[in-house]
């Protein structure tokens, strides 16, 4: 039984799956999980600007929920020769995560309340970003401390300190697709630029990671993820695809090895986890 990056962390189905009709008019997605139930039923039975702006965010949480998976997964399994690397693809997840919530402090929630015209409406998720944020900054410093020697590597203490913020992360990223659904109260019209804001977030969060956050961010994606539906995701420029794809995977290939898919966003068998292992199959 081979190892993926499905679990112990799940990932959220989009807004816009769950509002996927067939033809017939039947429904084609999961069942809608009762937390966002109330959502949904608020909703236009077509996708907006709303559920697109939350099923985006929802695929970046995506993202960086199977990433942490692929840590939590392997931390323990990962041999005395590849420990420096595993360390250098942890230092990057933790990167990948402070740039998009420091975006969103920054950036998005402030032009998101500017649009609605109401200042604080955002304030409950930044006070979640505090939450987990001394958790998030044990791990990193657990990290640096092996990187410079001055720790040993030991996989069940990663676990231990990824323990210590999981849960309240993942709340955190599950309940901010809600505060974006729930924007809707604002109306279009207030809120039509809200989409083009997020685009513009996630262009400089790009522009703002190193390339060995870029090259392990594009090892955790899912190409197949809701019937292939975001097989084109994350939207960027060709060129720029082309480069993390074939420069960047080789040049970092010591870390991408780690991560949940291949080059193509195929999912794989995770690297360090025995090929026999107890885990889960996909
Ligand atoms: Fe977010």
């Amino acid at each position: 039984m081979a190892t993926y990056a499905d679990h112990p962390f799940r990932f959220f189905t989009t807004p816009n799956h769950l509002l996927s009709k067939d033809p017939s008019g039947g429904e084609v997605g999961p069942p809608v999980p009762p937390h966002l139930q109330q959502h949904t039923q608020k909703l236009t039975i077509q996708p907006d600007v709303f559920t697109d702006l939350a099923s985006e965010m929802a695929m970046v949480h995506g993202l960086i929920t199977r990433y942490l998976n692929s840590i939590y997964l392997q931390a323990p399994h990962i041999p005395a020769t590849e420990q420096p690397d595993f360390c250098r693809y942890m230092l990057a997840w933790h990167e990948l995560v402070h740039i998009h919530h420091t975006n969103e402090e920054t950036d998005f929630f402030p032009a998101v309340e500017a649009l609605a015209g109401e200042v604080g409406i955002m304030e409950a998720n930044v006070a979640q970003h505090q939450a987990f944020e001394a958790g998030m900054a044990s791990f990193k410093q657990y990290v640096d401390d092996v990187i410079a020697s001055r720790e040993e590597y030991d996989g069940n203490r990663v676990i231990g300190l990824i323990d210590a913020f999981g849960d309240v992360l993942m709340r955190h990223l599950e309940d901010e697709i809600e505060t974006l659904l729930a924007l809707k109260r604002f109306g279009k019209d207030k809120m039509k630029d809200v989409y083009k804001k997020a685009g513009d977030e996630a262009a400089k969060g790009m522009k703002a990671m190193s390339f060995a956050t870029l090259a392990t961010a594009w090892a955790n994606l899912d190409a197949d993820f809701e019937g292939g539906a975001w097989k084109s995701w994350p939207l960027a420029p060709a060129p720029m695809k082309f480069f993390i794809t074939t420069v960047l995977w080789r040049l970092y290939g010591n870390l991408t090895k780690f991560g949940a898919s291949d080059r193509h966003g195929k999912l794989r068998p995770l690297h360090a986890l025995p090929k026999e292992g107890k885990g889960s199959q996909n």
